[in-house]
């Protein structure tokens, strides 16, 4: 069933879309990539760099010149630029709040689209972000948007981040994420929208393992269309 399945998953923040992935990947023996640590180590070496944020050629240059490694395999998302490990400093809270403003450009997402494409070639992936469905993979056998409410979603990623350390408060969370999605969703290129044939899952009241059994048996049923809750 599985010779050439490619899966791909798209969503707003905090939707579940890495950890539902990942589990997928497990389970189903697919490789595991994450398009949106790429946008993220991209914005972690503009903020390194103090690239002024409005500039489109310098951090396309930088795109174009990304040394960025990640890990395909699900127990390990490890993600390395220039060989040093940044997979946690690509996950705080400075990284997100920027992250949209440089993936909403053209020149980019282009770049990083190629990349993910060549990453897909054999097939056999789970990819998730925000254009798989619809740009990066619009042939997916599996199509999935995963969402929830923006305060589910914020709680959800409060208590990563507080778990973690971080000083955050769950309004702040509230406000960045659904800021985040606004850029997302509005951007001119590919933004942020189900794809025709994706099947839409509102885990908002669902755990983890129940989003994940969920697919599971859509695909097991070939049920690659449509709408399911
Ligand atoms: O983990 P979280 O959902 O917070 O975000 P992410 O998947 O790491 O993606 C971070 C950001 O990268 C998103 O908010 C988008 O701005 C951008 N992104 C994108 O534009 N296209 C993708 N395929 C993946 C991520
Ligand atoms: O990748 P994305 O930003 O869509 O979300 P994630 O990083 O997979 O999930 C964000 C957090 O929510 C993680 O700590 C998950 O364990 C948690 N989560 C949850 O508690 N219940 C769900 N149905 C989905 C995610």
């Amino acid at each position: 069933m599985i010779d050439n399945m490619s899966i791909a998953i798209d969503g707003p923040a905090g939707a579940g879309k890495s950890t539902v992935a990942r589990l997928l990947a497990e389970k189903l023996g697919l490789l595991y990539i994450d398009t949106g640590a790429m946008y993220r180590t991209l914005t972690l070496s503009v903020l390194r760099e103090q690239l002024d944020l409005s500039d489109e050629d310098r951090i396309t240059k930088l795109a174009g010149a990304l040394n960025i490694k990640l890990s395909n395999q699900p127990l390990d998302n490890k993600v390395f630029l220039n060989g040093e490990d940044v997979t946690e400093a690509i996950r705080q809270p400075e990284v997100s709040r920027n992250v949209a403003l440089i993936a909403r450009m053209p020149a980019v997402r282009q770049i990083m689209v190629n990349i993910q494409q060549s990453l897909a070639e054999k097939g056999k992936v789970v990819m998730e972000g925000r254009d798989i469905g619809n740009k990066v993979l619009p042939g997916a056998t599996y199509k999935f948007f995963l969402t929830a409410s923006p305060e589910e979603r914020a709680k959800r990623r409060y208590r990563e981040l507080i778990e973690k350390g971080y000083e955050v408060s769950l309004n702040d969370l509230v406000r960045d994420i659904t800021e985040r999605d606004n850029t997302d969703r509005t951007r001119l290129t590919d933004p942020l929208i189900p794809a025709p044939d994706a099947i839409i899952i509102d885990s908002t009241n669902m755990s983890l393992v129940e989003v994940t059994n969920n697919i599971i048996k859509l695909i097991a049923a070939g049920n690659n269309g449509g709408t399911s809750e």
